[in-house]
């Protein structure tokens, strides 16, 4: 089942955490239960939920966030705080980057944050995991815990570059540690329908991986980029913006498709994309 997604591209600002947020906000407008894992030691996803910084630091102090979970030193129980209703995050702090560097001696050093979260994915509908503009140990621990990775690419000139890498990731952490991971689908974030540029590069990356990519697409707006700042998801900050409808709409894309696979004959169930012979693009490859 979709259940765990995880938000990646170690391209840096493409739109992760803009992407998990506000994912997370629109599915829980539709009444699933959510958990949002922040799993970058930048936590944006943690400080735009939660603007109040003594807050986020009472918690780094007391040992209370995703650094302490996955490196064996607190309970999920002890992290996780309510944002709304239906929306739970465990937040992170600096000290996330520790882990990079102390899991490395650890024994299945890359399937801690799906020990984690296996206690508890039963208590939710969809968990979200932020990862880091990297491919490193975090990142991986987020693909080895994941059903379903989906893909914020900005619509500009080099979106291509890195992204063979991270599909090569994707593959080879399917192929060793993760046979349930899929491709969910690629995103294209921060469109902007006058620039001539964003045009050409959506239609490239919809060539290159045809019907890989989400039909919502999410628009350059100056909504999107204000909301963090106020502690809040675009969907609440303003709700009636293009940005918060376009989240809203990939939120109903993906939970409407979810429900199409489990009402589908088994046999003909595809959720997502299987990982595996990624189209080949041109695009600038780093
Ligand atoms: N659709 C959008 N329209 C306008 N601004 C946006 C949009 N999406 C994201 N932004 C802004 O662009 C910046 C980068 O976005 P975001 O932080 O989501 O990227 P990221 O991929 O998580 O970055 P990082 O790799 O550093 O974690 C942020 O300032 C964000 O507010
Ligand atoms: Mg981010």
């Amino acid at each position: 089942m979709e259940k765990v997604l995880v938000v990646a591209n170690q391209k840096g600002g493409v739109g992760k955490t803009t992407t998990a947020v506000n994912l997370a906000v629109g599915l829980a407008e539709l009444k699933r239960e959510i958990l949002l894992v922040d799993l970058d030691p930048q936590a944006n996803a943690t400080s735009g939920l939660v603007p109040d910084a003594s807050v986020r630091a009472s918690w780094a102090e007391a040992g209370v966030t995703t650094y302490e979970a996955i490196i064996g030193q607190a309970e999920l129980s002890q992290i996780v705080r309510a944002i709304s209703r239906s929306l739970f995050l465990t937040p992170a702090g600096p000290n996330l980057v520790g882990a990079e560097i102390e899991l490395v001696s650890v024994a299945d050093r890359e399937r801690r944050l799906k020990e984690v979260l296996s206690a508890v994915d039963h208590q939710y509908d969809y968990i979200i995991i932020d990862t880091p503009p990297s491919l490193g140990l975090l990142t991986l621990n987020a693909l080895v815990a994941a059903d379903s990775v989906i893909i914020p690419m900005q619509c500009e000139y080099y979106a291509l570059e890195g992204l063979s890498a991270l599909l090569k990731t994707v593959k080879r952490v399917h192929d060793t540690l993760n046979p349930h991971l899929k491709i969910g689908g690629i995103l294209l974030t921060m469109f902007d329908s006058r620039n001539r540029l964003s045009h050409e590069v959506a239609q490239e990356i919809r060539q290159h991986f045809a019907g890989q990519v989400f039909n919502s697409v999410i628009p350059r707006n100056v909504r999107i980029s204000e909301s963090p700042s106020h502690g809040l998801s675009v969907l609440d900050y303003e709700s009636k913006s293009a940005g918060a409808q376009s989240y809203r709409a990939l939120a109903t894309e993906l939970d409407q498709r979810r429900s199409a696979v489990h009402s589908a004959p088994a046999g003909q169930r595809q959720s997502s994309y299987e990982v595996g012979n990624q189209p080949k693009h041109q695009g600038k490859e780093s």
